[in-house]
């Protein structure tokens, strides 16, 4: 039977991925939220959704809310059946109170509407694995603790907005979908939505960093939107248990942090530019040698190679952190699972990046998502 599945964020990277998901494996109709600050802007995201969305926009209405006004979604029919709830700041240096505005008091207007819902059967929140912040080891598919410290707001705001829903709406059907870190769009590598680990991949091939923060061992938790969208669909269906799913490799299936650097340089120097450059790969060095060198950079503010280290610094601190995510609850539900195994991903982002150039190539494929 079809339902109606509301998205929020959806002219965001994964909003829009997930809303043609939606379109593709599912009958719904689609209410799909965006922010405009005025009339104007409005006309140019639904425009610009319905050239995207193509022959499917018959079945999708766009409506603006912002999340950090009052009652955003007061003029929304209230006969959704499903909710993903994409709509975040996502920015790791943003400041704490952008965090708490959009990401948790935002998440709860959105909570707010979805209990004024008498259908609504799922309500799927696009959380992320750094929610489980700065503990170490092995992380369950279950609400955890604030407790363990974070490396930066915005991994507070997820873990406070999966927290806030647990335990003020408690009559939610809530899931709350934990994602691997997005590094292209398909097994392909094709890559339209750039961010921390393209960015320190580039900063290797051009020779402007010649250090690694992290553990060696560490595993990186990264996927594609089609295998997280995939699975976001499935967890939005009325039949699918509620409750916590890491969309993730297992962390056998994962690549460890020594492993991607290996492969990224063994790609790199298919490159002749880049052979003909002769640079070493990277030591390791650890937290405190890391802090230093970041710190002593400061007062270059303007050298590429101090704005190059504040880019790594950002997410630096997760790689002193190893943990081992349980996918099992994802395994049994969803047999798409299989497809965040990460190792071939990494090979093809990296001959991706080095042929585009970091996308500056022209004949890159237009990004995907509306988002700048
Ligand atoms: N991409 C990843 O690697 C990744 C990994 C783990 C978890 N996640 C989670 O997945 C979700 C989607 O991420 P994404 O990569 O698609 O991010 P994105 O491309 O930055 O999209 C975020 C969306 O949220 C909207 N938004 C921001 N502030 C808003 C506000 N005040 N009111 C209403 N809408 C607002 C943005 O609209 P504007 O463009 O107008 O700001 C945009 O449409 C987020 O919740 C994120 O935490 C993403």
């Amino acid at each position: 039977m079809s339902g109606l599945a509301l998205v929020t964020g959806a002219d965001g990277y994964l909003g829009l991925h997930t809303a043609q998901r939606l379109l593709t494996d599912t009958d719904d109709r689609l209410v799909l939220t965006v922010r405009a600050a005025d009339r104007a802007e409005l006309d140019a995201k639904r425009s610009q959704l319905a050239s995207v969305l193509d022959a499917r926009k018959e079945r999708v209405e766009v409506v603006p809310a912002d999340l950090t006004e009052d009652a955003p979604l007061c003029a929304v029919t209230r006969t959704v059946t499903a909710i993903v709830h994409a709509a975040a700041r996502t920015a790791f240096n943003q400041s704490r109170d952008d965090a708490r505005r959009i990401n948790v008091e935002g998440t709860a207007r959105v909570a707010e509407y979805a209990v004024s819902c008498p259908a609504l059967d799922r309500f799927v929140l696009m959380s992320t694995l750094v929610s489980a912040g700065c503990r170490t080891g092995e992380v369950r598919e279950t609400m955890l603790a604030g407790d363990a410290g974070f490396a930066n707001h915005y991994e507070w705001s997820k873990s406070e907005a999966e927290l806030l829903l647990a335990e003020r709406f408690p009559e939610l059907p809530l899931t709350v979908a934990r994602l691997s870190t997005i590094v292209a769009d398909d097994d392909h590598g094709h890559v339209t939505q750039y961010n921390a680990f393209h960015n320190t991949l580039k900063l290797f091939f051009y020779g402007l960093i010649t250090v690694m923060p992290g553990l060696p061992d560490t595993r990186l938790y990264l996927a594609t939107a089609a295998a997280t969208s995939g699975a976001l669909v499935h967890l939005a269906q009325p039949d699918t248990p509620t409750g916590v799913y890491h969309l993730a490799p297992a962390p056998h299936e994962a690549i460890s942090l020594r492993e991607a650097i290996d492969t990224a340089f063994d790609v790199f120097a298919t490159d002749a530019s880049f052979a003909r450059r002769r640079l070493l790969r990277p030591e390791f060095c650890d937290q405190e040698t890391f802090r230093h060198l970041v710190a002593a950079t400061e007062t270059l503010s303007a050298s590429p190679a101090a704005g190059a280290l504040r880019s790594v610094a950002s997410f630096a601190e997760q790689l002193f952190h190893p943990k081992q995510f349980v996918n099992t609850r994802l395994v049994q539900t969803w047999p798409g699972a299989t497809a965040f195994a990460n190792r071939a991903l990494v090979h093809a982002v990296c001959q991706s990046l080095v042929q585009s150039r970091w996308g500056r190539k022209p004949g890159d494929r237009p990004h995907a998502s509306l988002a700048s």
